[in-house]
């Protein structure tokens, strides 16, 4: 039913694939409004327990928004794209669920700045990550100046940002930007395998966790405590708790039900 990506639903797993790999996946208006359909859909799900982004093809996860639409957009439609980009990508950081970039190749301009929304990243080894905003004569406007400075820090980001220069997937370890670097015919089984653990974990505890995290970029440490012993406390009243404790005591495996 979608044009531009591919949703697939596996188990408790969903994969979204950007499906232009003739065009290196670039996003496109059209694609920013399936993806935001996609996510409405994931959103009403609740049998799903991990998201899973990654590209089509051998080439790229995403190399960018599209150079053709870039060419013809003015200072408002400037305004109006990033702005639609940023509730998108936030939808995707805001979800219940974590979500995982399988980043099988080229991760470059607004494909970074998706990457980032994800809640955690996995590149093959010949994936390269960049803004190359400045080379084109404009700025990361989809959360590529936010987001990249809260994962690498601002140095880092602001080499990358300026140089427009792509890093290589070592690089990107080395720098937090991704979380694991495997051959590239091993992205979307290492994305498999780390989604499947966490969805074997109870579905709230995971929920609140991953708030609290993100909690951490935001506002003071006095604010974030706060936060965090507000979510432990909620995570106190699930039955996943009452289960996850007593399995440990009576030495067996638990059995989470999702409450
Ligand atoms: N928008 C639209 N089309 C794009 C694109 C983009 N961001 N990136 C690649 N494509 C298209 C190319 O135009 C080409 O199409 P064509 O075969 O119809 O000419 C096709 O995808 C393959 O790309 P090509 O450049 O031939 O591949 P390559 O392996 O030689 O180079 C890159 C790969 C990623 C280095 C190069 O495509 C590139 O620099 N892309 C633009 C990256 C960019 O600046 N993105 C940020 C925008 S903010």
């Amino acid at each position: 039913m979608f044009e531009n990506i591919i949703l697939e639903i596996q188990g408790p797993i969903a994969i979204l694939t950007f499906n232009r790999p003739d065009k290196l996946n670039a996003v496109n208006a059209a694609t920013v409004d399936e993806l935001d359909q996609a996510l409405e859909q994931i959103e009403a799900n609740q049998d799903l327990r991990v998201l899973i982004l990654t590209g089509a093809g051998q080439k790229a996860f995403v190399a960018g928004a599209d150079i053709h639409e870039l060419d013809k957009r003015d200072t408002i439609k400037g305004r109006s794209a990033t702005r639609r980009r940023q509730a998108v990508y936030t939808r995707i950081e805001q979800l219940e669920i974590p979500s995982i970039a399988a980043l099988n190749g080229w991760t470059l301009g607004t494909g970074l700045e998706i990457a980032m929304s994800c809640s955690m990243r996995i590149a093959s080894q010949k994936a390269k990550l960049g803004q190359p905003e400045v080379k084109l004569g404009i700025t990361p406007g989809a959360g590529g100046t936010q987001r990249l400075p809260r994962l690498v820090g601002v140095g880092r980001a602001m080499e990358m940002v300026l140089t427009g220069d792509p890093v290589t997937a070592e690089r990107a370890m080395a720098i937090g930007l991704v979380n694991r670097v495997v051959e590239p015919d091993k992205v979307l089984e290492e994305a498999r395998s780390l989604a499947e653990t966490i969805a074997a974990r109870p579905r709230l505890a995971i929920q609140y966790a991953k708030d609290a995290v993100y909690q951490a970029c935001e506002g003071s440490l006095a604010e974030g405590l706060a936060h965090e012993s507000y979510l432990h406390a909620l995570s106190c009243g699930t039955e996943d708790k009452q289960e996850g404790i007593k399995a440990f005591l009576e030495k067996r495996d638990p059995k989470f039900t999702g409450r």
